[in-house]
């Protein structure tokens, strides 16, 4: 494949990848190969996408949609690929047990049970190799629709009104290789790079040129272990309508949005007047120190101005409290010990180390966790594979604002205890695990990562 560059100018949207039909089921074809594409200018880097030489394309699915995602793995070396926040049997969740070996086609196919409208992602999840399989470039995104009224009155025409934005913070090393971890952003002669939907922002600001009216941005972390908190240039208040895993109850005012690793949310920004909307990220790594700031995408519209815009609904979802009177409570530890990284002590880095020491629940069990991060100034995230969670509390206060909604990654910041409830619905195996991890990719390949048999 040949190098691309990407860099400035008009942000690049993901296509949406167009689905063929066999029977009643619709295929999503994809086809994992490297590449190269110039990040910098001039430098060739070496990179890996899907259907392309970086990022892959957005898949949408409409919640009771019967599909298969037909993964062809063109890699020189085997992978998995991982439905961040999709709702499916742990046999087609693409976790480390799932392997494509190289030359061969990975076809999961099963209905869509997610019953609200989110924003989710995919990404290899291979055991010490995803870090570097996703530095390279192989993530993209996944919409469901779920059909509701407070749905129907958001933009939702992809490329139009309704944009994704997947952050990646990296860094191109002398040799022109992109970061695979830590070090690489501060080696000599390295280059600290925001990439916007695979352009550099470092480099121009991406712009996008929209209609007049609401624009809905859906904004991904894909960042390996950074943490990016996303605000207007101005200062303005933005609209968020969703957190990771759903619409939030109701439309929510925010000066910003921070997301750690692997973390999403839903905006949307007013564009109703005519103007510029400027908005910057500020990257901060794992201990939260600031990388840098850079503006993130300058979004304007030049269309005439049209009639005025019913105001968003004052409900967006209906968030029933989960049930946990009766719930089983655990306590999960995030600590390390150097370079290794451990949940309950326990460094997650094998099937078999996973499978000894998995966390075993019950069909329809509702459980209640504390996230407790043990290490001294590490900024983690927790991530749980099947379902999504409802947060309680943080560090004994109650949960209020953004974290009201529904999620599946969290930023658990040194010393904290982040508490969460969560209800293991509709799937059992007693072959294959889901995952519970730091989203560091670095931290999950150093074995922040258990397992967990729902039967
Ligand atoms: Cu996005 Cu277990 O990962
Ligand atoms: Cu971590």
């Amino acid at each position: 494949m040949t190098a691309v560059a990407l860099v400035g100018g008009t942000l690049p949207v993901p296509p949406l990848l167009q689905p063929t039909l066999d029977k009643d089921v619709l295929v999503f074809p994809l086809q994992m190969a490297t590449g190269s594409t110039e990040v910098l200018p001039g430098v060739a880097s070496p990179t890996a996408g899907f259907n392309g030489a970086f990022l892959g394309p957005t898949m949408r699915i409409l919640e009771r949609q019967k599909v298969r995602f037909s993964v062809t793995n063109n890699l020189a070396e085997e992978t998995t690929v991982h439905w961040h926040g999709l709702h499916i049997a742990p046999s087609m969740d693409g976790g480390p047990q799932n392997i494509i070996a190289a030359g061969t086609t990975w076809s999961p196919q099963f209905t869509v049970k997610q019953s609200q409208s989110c924003t989710l992602w995919y990404h290899p999840h291979g055991l010490g190799t995803t870090a570097r399989q996703v530095s390279l470039g192989l993530a993209g995104m996944i919409i469901v629709d779920s059909p509701s009224p407070a749905s129907a009155s958001l933009p939702r025409d992809y490329g139009r009104d309704d944009f994704p934005l997947i952050m990646q913070s990296t860094a191109v090393l002398a040799d022109g290789s992109l970061a695979q971890n830590n070090g690489g952003f501060t080696a000599a002669g390295s280059t600290l790079q925001l990439l916007v939907n695979g352009a550099s922002a470092t480099a121009a600001t991406p712009t996008l040129s929209v209609d007049r009216g609401r624009v809905r941005l859906r904004l991904l972390n894909a960042s390996l272990v950074d943490t990016i908190t996303v605000a207007r240039a101005d200062g303005a208040a933005v609209t968020q309508v969703a957190s990771d895993a759903g619409l939030l109850a109701a439309p929510l005012s925010v000066t910003s949005v921070r997301l750690v690793h692997g973390e999403r949310a839903e905006i949307l920004l007013d564009l109703t007047t005519g103007t510029t909307v400027t908005l910057q990220a500020t990257v901060q790594n794992a201990v939260n120190a600031v990388r840098y700031t850079v503006p993130l995408v300058a979004v304007s519209t030049t269309s005439p101005p049209g009639p005025l815009l019913p105001p968003l609904p004052p409900t967006l979802n209906v968030i029933t409290p989960l049930a946990t009177t009766n719930a089983l409570t655990r306590t999960l530890t995030l600590n390390n010990n150097g370079a290794i990284q451990m949940i309950n002590g326990i460094a997650g880095t094998s099937i078999t180390t996973l499978h000894d020491n998995m966390i075993m629940t019950g069909l329809n069990d509702i459980e209640v966790w504390d996230v407790v991060n043990a290490t001294a100034a590490l900024h983690h995230s927790f991530h749980l594979h099947d379902v999504p969670y409802q947060v309680i509390s943080i560090n004994g206060v109650a949960a209020s604002g953004v974290n009201l909604g529904w999620k599946d990654t969290i930023e658990v910041p040194p010393g904290a205890t982040v508490k969460i409830a969560m209800q293991f619905t509709d799937f059992t195996d007693t072959e294959y695990m889901y995952m519970l991890h730091c989203h560091n990719l670095v931290h999950e390949d150093a074995g922040m990562m258990l397992g967990l048999m729902v039967n």
